[in-house]
């Protein structure tokens, strides 16, 4: 059987729970791992990255809203590490198993109704997949990987010698007592080669038995070890497997709970198959039949550590090409980890040359504004449709004259004798819900109109009833009979451009309601570049939590000041230029009251 684990194992952690997201990274580190196991995460509702440390060095994971982009990011991860609610362990679960890349779940979940189990195990042996849990703690490949918070601190780790290969294969049910295995294993022969708790409820992912076979088809596995419960059948298989040669090599076994007989009546201990209910499935039961099977069954819990010594000693140590592990030094320096202030991800400056995500600053010598702008502020995600509407946008809103609210502050803070920046920053002032600043306002309600499916009149009727403007209509100046060209320029880009408009139709249908009212109330430069863009980003590689998000950041309005900027400057330069003295407004255009 093909290994689950190795050094390169790629994961894909559900849920954003920095600590077990940590301890994977300690192990990782511990080993000597050359890059860290997790390599995305998946927390609904949220994006972005995630920061942790990897040795003392901090590292940035992607967090993604859905398991199928993450698994589209990262399709070298083959491992999905759930810590998933028992509420929502079943849906990201069967999401994880039906992904094509995904070879191994792991759950960790307690309390998940039997019957979505069942249909997860039915689910996972249809797409060959891998389902270790629920209610575990999950596993250990000693020097490769650990899930979660397998066999606990770094200094337990470090004492059973988990840092790197042995020769025994563990499977147990319970997840607490694999721990206490790991220990009595390290003392007691040269260590754990994989160690898996399957978990402790009745249909567990896989069971005791596949994990043995599984770790039995691995060479470097030399003796098995199994820890079972009292209740259910599942040692009864693993004896039968015995008997009938699907198992040769050494194990020994130990079903613990053999205190039940001490009781009268029937007890249940913490797992939910862990019940003494008939004597067949009593853990003297169990041991006695897997002692007739042929295996190793210590006396009690109390001498496991020696006849597990016995078995290493008799058939491992003593075989010819018996090999010691080889002798890694687990890699402890982790003590000096002094967390960032800044996190940034879209420049460096540390280098001979400058780059802007994470290219060379030469080699956007033959690129466009829109190509820059993508890098810098879409860390290269935009298609080249956006990159080509960027540059326009940016063309189209760069200046409309003395005469609008960001001109004519910069004009005067120029002629006050105050310098380019003062000027610029006093026109910026000015961009904001009646000027410029409208755009991210209307993809507000281009989104939520498009997801309420409402109709355009209802969304008017809507904002007329709560007395507020639509912002990226109404213009001061243009009209439908003298309309705005920047818009038709922008709208004649979207019919070249884009396969689909939604946004952009809605936006239109908006306006020939709006423009029953007054032939003044068009769909401005601010909601046409809104719309447009919104569009884009549909046809990109974006999520819609991602839009959603960008549109919150105020990306668009961004775009207006950028943009702008470059005609405030320019008014402010043309002050200069032209020698203007201080401006003082006209009385007669004053209305004393
Ligand atoms: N939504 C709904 N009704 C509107 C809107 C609007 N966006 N704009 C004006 N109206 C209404 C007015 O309330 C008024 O109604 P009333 O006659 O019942 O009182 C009527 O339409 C006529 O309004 P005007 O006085 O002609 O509009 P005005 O010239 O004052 O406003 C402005 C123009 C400021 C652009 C306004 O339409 C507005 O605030 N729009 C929303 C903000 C916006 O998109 N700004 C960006 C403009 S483009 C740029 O700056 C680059
Ligand atoms: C602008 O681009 O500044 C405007 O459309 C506002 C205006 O009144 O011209």
């Amino acid at each position: 059987m093909k290994e689950l684990f190795s050094k390169q194992t790629q994961a894909i952690f559900y849920n954003l729970h920095p600590e077990p997201i940590q301890h994977m990274l300690d192990y990782d580190w511990l080993c000597r791992r050359e890059n860290p196991s997790i390599v995305a995460i998946v927390h609904k509702g949220s994006s972005g990255l995630h920061k942790a440390f990897f040795g003392s060095s901090e590292i940035l994971i992607p967090v993604y809203d859905s398991i199928a982009e993450a698994c589209k990011n990262h399709a070298r991860a083959d491992v999905f590490v759930s810590f998933a609610s028992m509420r929502s362990a079943f849906v990201s679960t069967k999401e994880a198993i039906l992904q094509d890349s995904i070879r191994t779940v792991a759950v960790t979940a307690e309390g998940m109704p039997e019957n979505q189990t069942r249909e997860l195990i039915r689910l996972a042996k249809l797409n060959n997949v891998w389902f270790i849990g629920p209610a575990t703690v999950g596993g250990i490949k000693p020097g490769s990987f650990r899930i979660g918070n397998t066999a606990g601190s770094i200094e337990s780790i470090v004492s059973a010698k988990l840092y790197r290969p042995g020769s025994v294969g563990v499977v147990t049910v319970s997840g607490g007592m694999s721990l206490e295995m790991y220990h009595i294993i390290s003392q007691n022969s040269d260590g754990v080669s994989e160690g898996i708790a399957v978990g402790g409820d009745t249909y567990p992912g896989t069971t005791l038995l596949e994990n043995l076979l599984r770790l039995h088809s691995y060479p470097q596995t030399k003796m098995l070890v199994m820890l079972g419960e009292i209740g259910g059948k599942a040692e009864i298989e693993v004896a039968e497997a015995i008997t009938s040669g699907k198992i040769t090599k050494p194990i020994v076994a130990w079903v613990s709970g053999t205190v039940a007989s001490q009781f009268n009546s029937e007890v249940q201990f913490g797992h939910a198959n862990a019940r003494s209910g008939n004597d067949q499935e009593s853990a003297q039961a169990k041991n006695t039949a897997l002692k007739n099977a042929g295996a190793y069954i210590p006396k009690s819990f109390n001498e496991l550590g020696k006849t597990i010594n016995d078995v290493f000693t008799k058939f491992v140590l003593s075989d010819k090409e018996y090999k010691e592990p080889s002798q890694i030094s687990p890699q402890l320096s982790t003590s000096f980890r002094r967390p960032t202030s800044i996190v940034s991800s879209i420049s460096d400056d540390r280098g001979a040359e400058p780059l802007y995500n994470k290219k060379e600053i030469s080699s956007f010598v033959s690129r466009s504004i829109g190509f820059l702008l993508n890098q810098l502020w879409f860390k290269g995600k935009l298609n080249k449709v956006g990159e080509d509407f960027l540059e326009l946008a940016v063309k189209l809103m760069a200046d409309h004259g003395p005469a609008v609210a960001t001109a004519h502050n910069a004009i005067v803070t120029a002629r006050a004798g105050k310098d380019v920046i003062d000027s610029l920053i006093a026109g910026l002032t000015t961009i904001g819900p009646r000027h410029g600043g409208a755009l991210d306002g209307a993809a507000k309600w281009m989104l939520s109109c498009d997801q309420r499916k409402i109709s355009p009149r209802e969304f008017i009727d809507e904002m007329k009833n709560k007395g507020e403007l639509i912002l990226g209509i109404g213009h001061k100046i243009r009209t439908s009979l003298n309309p705005d060209k920047r818009v038709l320029l922008l709208r004649k880009f979207a019919k070249q451009n884009l396969k689909a408009t939604r946004y952009l139709n809605y936006a239109l249908a908006v306006e020939q309601e709006t423009l029953k009212k007054k032939n003044n109330l068009i769909l401005n430069v601010d909601g046409a570049t809104a719309a447009i863009f919104l569009d884009i980003l549909k046809s990109s590689r974006f999520t819609q939590t991602e839009i959603e998000e960008i549109v919150d950041a105020g990306m668009l309005n961004g775009l207006f000041a950028l943009s702008r900027s470059i005609g405030i400057i320019g008014h402010a330069l043309d002050q200069k230029r032209l020698k203007q003295g201080l401006y003082r407004h006209a009385w007669d255009d004053i209305l004393y009251m």
